[in-house]
């Protein structure tokens, strides 16, 4: 049977990470076969093209940028995510293409349409199952993941970029009721989990 595939999404210092490393402790205590993944990234190619997008040093055009994103997606889907799907693996992914509507197109201001256009290109059709947004506002992102890092080029912009991001998030998530899921991470993590779940174990049924 064909794996499942769930994306994880949200502002930088919204949980993802976190969650994501409970979700497959949760699958794999459950012997149930996972493959966790990110983006940009998830392929030796993609690795190397998400240090160029995230090198603070590297400017790029906003369309270069955006291209990137979606190179990089099209070596993952084709090398890690259809692979793993067909073989009846769970797919954890930290990120997917709604990361791309919401940095680029909200954040920096490239046209949906454009992005429409890539991702019917690239995805032919493939979307995530599930897409759970961790929700918060900016300030606290900034202040959970400032503790753990030195930001990168997309940390280090400022409240009103991520304010921009936010809101391309939930525009995406009004868009798609049925995929996109939003769940309130300004709660604690025992909470957001306990949200998370309910999420995930419709998914099994
Ligand atoms: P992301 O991957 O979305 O950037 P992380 O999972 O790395 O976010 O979380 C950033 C920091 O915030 C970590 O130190 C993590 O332990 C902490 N954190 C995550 N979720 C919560 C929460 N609900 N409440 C308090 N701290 C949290
Ligand atoms: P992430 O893995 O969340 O960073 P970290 O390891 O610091 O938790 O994501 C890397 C950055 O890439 C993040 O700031 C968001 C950005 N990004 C985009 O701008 N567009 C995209 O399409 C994707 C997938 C990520």
């Amino acid at each position: 049977m064909r794996g499942k595939f769930i994306t994880l999404e949200g502002i930088d210092g919204a949980g993802k990470s976190t969650h994501l490393a409970w979700l497959a402790t949760h699958f794999r205590t459950r012997n149930l076969p996972i493959c966790q993944t990110r983006e940009p990234g998830g392929t030796p190619l993609g690795e190397k093209l998400r240090a160029l997008l995230l090198d603070k040093d590297q400017p790029m055009h906003l369309e270069t940028e955006t291209l990137l994103m979606f190179a990089a997606r099209r070596e993952h889907i084709q090398q890690v995510i259809e692979p793993a799907l067909a073989r009846g693996d769970w797919v954890l992914c930290d990120r997917f293409t709604d990361a791309t509507f919401a940095y680029q197109g909200g954040g920096r201001g490239v046209a949906c349409e454009k992005l429409e256009i890539l991702e019917q290109w690239v995805q032919d059709g493939l979307q995530p199952d599930l897409t759970i947004i961790f929700d918060l506002p900016p300030a606290i992102g900034r202040a959970r993941a400032g503790r753990i890092k030195i930001p990168d080029r997309f940390e280090a912009e400022n409240e009103a970029f991520y304010e921009r991001v936010r809101a391309g998030y939930l525009g995406r998530a009004k868009n798609d009721v049925k995929r996109i899921r939003l769940i309130d991470a300004s709660r604690s993590i025992a909470e957001v989990q306990a949200d998370l779940l309910v999420l995930v174990d419709r998914l099994c049924q």
